[in-house]
């Protein structure tokens, strides 16, 4: 279970985050809604250790950490950015592999099995070869959800994962986080999707712009 507490957040004089507090079961998928501005990105780089907050607690099963100190907690945190940041001069099957050779220290053999696990879940068999600038903005999408897998996330965070995607895609997106939380994996998904959000989340948590 992730626990935030109090969690605030300025930008200059600008309070982007005022003592948020959120509670995410294991296994479940928490949607954060809210409007542009009201600081959706800024949460999920605060969780993902990207930005620090000015104050706040967070707790991974019980246990404080800081997201941006604690490297060997955050990686229980993956997080798919909008704009995926994927690695331009490697292919699809580098992306994916590059991380947990580095840092899990897999073998060779071991980072193969999982990559050709995931790369085959997430239908990339096809792409797998290619580079991203090859990519349709779906393709992309799931590169960069399979490279986030790869690290063994115990939580997922998506931001606007549907925003680049047609109705279809959507779709297929959304059965896709679903499927990730039947395999066990907490998710926590930002969208300004409404509709979406209603339709996969357990929870939603609406974060409301202060100055609006
Ligand atoms: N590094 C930064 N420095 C200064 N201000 C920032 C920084 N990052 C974000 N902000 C400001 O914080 C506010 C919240 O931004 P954020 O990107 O978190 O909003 P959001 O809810 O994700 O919006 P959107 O739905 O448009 O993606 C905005 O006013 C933004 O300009
Ligand atoms: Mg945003």
């Amino acid at each position: 279970m992730l626990e935030l507490k109090n969690i605030n957040k300025a930008f200059g004089q600008r309070q982007i985050l005022n003592n948020f507090s959120m509670t995410v079961p294991d296994q479940q998928i928490v949607s954060i809604v809210g409007p542009s501005g009201a600081g959706k990105t800024t949460l999920l780089r605060c969780i993902a250790g990207l930005e620090k907050p000015d104050s706040g607690t967070f707790l991974l099963d019980g246990q404080s950490f800081d997201p941006s100190a604690d490297r060997g907690r955050e990686r229980k945190i993956g997080v798919v950015f909008q704009d995926f940041n994927l690695f331009p001069n490697l292919s699809v099957l580098d992306n994916i592999t590059l991380a947990p050779k580095m840092v899990n220290n897999q073998t060779d053999k071991q980072a193969a099995k999982q990559v050709a696990d995931l790369v085959e879940s997430l239908s990339l068999g096809q792409v797998a070869k290619q580079y991203p600038y090859q990519l349709s903005g779906g393709q992309k999408q799931r590169v960069a959800i399979a490279r986030a897998l790869a690290m063994q996330p115990t939580i997922l965070c998506y931001d606007e994962p549907t925003s680049a995607l047609d109705p279809t895609l959507r779709d297929t997106v959304g059965e896709l986080i679903l499927e990730l939380k039947q395999r066990g994996i907490t998710q926590i998904v930002v969208t300004h999707d409404q509709q979406f959000a209603e339709q996969i989340a357990d929870q939603l948590v609406t974060v409301k712009p202060l100055d609006a």
